[in-house]
């Protein structure tokens, strides 16, 4: 496999059993994404998208098939391995942000670099809080923060480590349409920076026609956006 490739999902399906009955989500789905690659995933509520993420990052466990990440299987990883590439390699933003509750928010920004015992990168956090705008936020706890607020950094934590994969769940949902803008910009920095490929959902036409392709989750499947 060639090395360009940092996400790879193959024949992936989940699927849930609630009660009697099983819900078929993803139905045997393939995705491939190399560095610098941008993708969109668009679709109806309730489709799968955020199913997808999260077997993505492996935080959740396919029903069959299986997910590469930076050449390594994810189910074939033991606990602390998987804990440790998922930590290095994968920045999320998760839908509903995904704070640290008892953490400022300098604390949960800066969670990847401990977690990581990685080294600050002064110049990259100052941009990040720069292009954010939220120096004022810094040490704030969360319950003192809007839903934009927490979103702007939750993005700041997801990209703090430099990751070679960015996961996000409609991460400017919560933004104006002028912040939505920066941070889509600031995606496009990293992603030149460490070579990172991106994984946005969104329900943004705009955004997703700023990603290198659009694609649509549907019937358990991804097709490209008509
Ligand atoms: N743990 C679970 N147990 C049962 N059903 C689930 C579970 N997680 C998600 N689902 C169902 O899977 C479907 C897809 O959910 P989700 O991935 O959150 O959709 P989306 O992000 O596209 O709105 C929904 O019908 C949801 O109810
Ligand atoms: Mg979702």
């Amino acid at each position: 496999m060639s090395s360009d490739i940092v996400l790879e999902a193959i024949r992936l399906e989940r699927y849930f059993r609630v009660g009697r009955e099983t819900i078929t989500v993803l139905a045997g789905l393939d995705l491939s994404l190399a560095r610098r690659q941008r993708t969109a995933i668009m679709g109806a509520s309730g489709c799968g998208k955020t199913t997808l993420l999260h077997l993505a990052a492996g935080m959740d466990t396919p029903s069959a098939g299986s997910v590469r990440l930076v050449g390594q299987d994810l189910n074939q990883l033991s606990e602390p391995d998987l804990t440790h590439l998922r930590a290095r390699r994968i920045g999320l933003v998760f839908q509903d942000f995904n704070l640290i509750d008892s953490l400022t928010a300098a604390e949960n920004i800066r969670l990847p670099l401990w977690l990581n015992r990685q080294r600050e990168d002064a110049e990259h956090f100052a941009s990040l809080i720069d292009t954010l705008a939220i120096s004022p936020l810094l040490d704030r706890m969360p319950s003192a923060l809007s839903g934009g607020e927490k979103q702007r950094i939750a993005i700041a934590r997801a990209l703090v480590h430099q990751p070679d994969l960015i996961l996000a769940d409609e991460p400017t949902g919560s933004l104006d349409e002028a912040t939505a803008e920066r941070v889509l910009a600031l995606f496009d920095q990293v992603i030149t920076q460490s070579q990172s490929a991106l994984l946005m959902v969104t329900h943004n036409r705009e955004a997703a026609s700023l990603c290198d392709q659009q694609l649509t989750l549907r019937n358990g499947l991804l097709q490209p956006v008509a």
